[in-house]
Parts: structure tokens; sequence; C-alpha cells
């Protein structure tokens, strides 16, 4: 509730700000993911994912399967259903004609290379750069933070990430033959990317 009256405060703030950088519907819509996410989708930390030039179609599905609790998340689940609420369209246009940098979070280089080899079992389906494949919604996760992309991975390993989802069972197949400290070592090199 505390969270709702703040929003409708910002947005009359905005709203009575008149014209500016916070026009398009999205900015408005998008100021309480800041917290979290860092200022226009763009992560400072380890464990938050960039939101920055997420494509809209894969932004979308995730806050969708937040909101639903396919994709079982006590701190995003209250914030999908809001954006739900607000037009989840607006919010990912937002973030997606956002420049999207790299993180900033420092990796050690021996990790970064034995991840290198260990990519390449990814490369089927994000390709070989990592870059991902829009229309099968495969996200680039290249230059996200190692913390972010880790945890992740073993979400899916250990099947709490959209657990039972069939479109998910390859790629959970393959997490459960990682060992957990390749992880690390895949983190670092998909972080690293350019
Ligand atoms: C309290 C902190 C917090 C706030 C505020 C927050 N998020 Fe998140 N968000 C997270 C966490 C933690 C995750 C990773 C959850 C997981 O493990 O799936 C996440 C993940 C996401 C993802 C998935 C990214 C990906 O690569 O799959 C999207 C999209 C997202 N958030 C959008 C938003 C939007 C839009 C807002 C604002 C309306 C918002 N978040 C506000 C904490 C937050
Ligand atoms: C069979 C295809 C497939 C393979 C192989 C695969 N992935 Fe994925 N990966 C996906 C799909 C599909 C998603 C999106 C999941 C969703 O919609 O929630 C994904 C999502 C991810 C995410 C979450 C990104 C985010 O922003 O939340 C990470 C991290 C990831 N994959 C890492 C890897 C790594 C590392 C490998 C190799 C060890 C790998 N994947 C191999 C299909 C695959």
């Amino acid at each position: 509730m505390r969270i709702a009256l703040t929003l409708v405060f910002i947005l009359a703030v905005a709203g009575a700000a008149g014209a500016g950088p916070l026009d398009a519907p999205g900015a408005t819509k998008a100021l309480n993911c800041a917290a979290c996410h860092g200022p226009s989708g763009q992560s400072p930390s380890d464990a938050m994912p960039i939101l920055a030039g997420l494509w809209p179609e894969y932004f979308k599905k995730a806050i969708q399967d937040y909101a639903a609790g396919r994709r079982p998340s006590p701190e995003m689940e209250p914030y999908a259903k809001q954006v739900l609420e607000l037009g989840v369209d607006d919010v990912a246009a937002y973030f997606a004609s956002q420049q999207r940098a790299s993180t900033k979070v420092k990796v050690d280089a021996a990790a970064v290379e034995r991840g290198r080899a260990a990519a390449q079992q990814c490369a089927v389906c994000h390709g070989s750069e990592g870059k991902g494949d829009r229309a099968k919604l495969i996200p680039d996760i290249t230059g996200q933070p190692p913390g972010y992309l880790r945890t992740q991975m073993l979400l899916f390993k250990e099947d709490r990430r959209s657990p039972g989802d069939e479109r998910l069972k390859a790629l959970k197949a393959l997490m459960k033959t990682i060992p957990d400290e390749t992880f690390a070592d895949l983190a670092a090199y998909f972080s690293s990317v350019r």
C-alpha cells in the first residue's frame, strides 16, 4: 500500500513538473524500479540485473511470469503486478530505449578464461558470443552483473526459476551437468563480453 501511494505521489509531482525527461509514458511508471535496478535500469549492483536495453518481448514475459508466480521472486512479484496495472508495454518500451552499458563489477581474468572454455555449451541457444536470439526469447546475457548471472544459473539447476516450465527443460538439464563452481566462471566470462 505504501508503495502504491508513493507512486501516485511521484506521478502527481512528475505530472505537475510539465515537459521534461520524464515525458515518455514509461519513464514515470519506471521510477520505482531505480531503487534496485539503478537509474535508467543501469544497475550498479552485482545482484540486480541491468534492465536498460532489454528486448520488450523478453521484458514483458519476465514481468508476466513474476506477477503470476511462475518465476517466483518475493522481491519482484509486487512490482511486476504494479507494472501490469500501469501498462507493461510503456514500461518495456522505456527500458528497451535506454542505452545499455555493461556492468562495472570487476571479475578475475583467470575465471574469465575458464568460463570462455565452458561457454561453448551455451552457444547453441545464446549464440557464439552470448548475444541471445530475440525471436526465441533467449536473452543477451553479456555485460550483466556476474552475481546475477550466477544466481540465475543456480536457480535453473535447482528448478527454482520457472519450475516445471517445459520450454526450459533442455537448459535445466544442461545446468544439472555443470558443477556449481563453474557457474562463477561462466558468469565472469559472460559479464565481461562486450
Ligand atoms: C526491491 C528490489 C527491486 C525493485 C524495486 C524492482 N526489482 Fe526487478 N528485480 C529484482 C530482483 C532481485 C530481480 C531478480 C529476481 C530473480 O531472481 O528472478 C529482478 C529482476 C527483474 C527483471 C528480470 C530481468 C531479466 O533479465 O530476466 C525485470 C524485467 C525486472 N526486475 C523489472 C523491474 C521493474 C520494471 C521494476 C519497477 C517497476 C522493478 N523490477 C523493481 C529486484 C527489484
Ligand atoms: C536449450 C537452450 C539453452 C541453452 C543450451 C542455454 N540457455 Fe540460457 N536461457 C535459455 C532460455 C530460453 C532462457 C530464458 C528463460 C526464460 O524465459 O525465463 C535462458 C536464460 C538464461 C539466463 C538468465 C538471463 C536473465 O537475464 O535472467 C542465464 C544466466 C543463462 N540463460 C545462462 C546460460 C548459460 C551460462 C548457458 C550455458 C552453460 C546457457 N544459458 C545455455 C536457453 C538456453
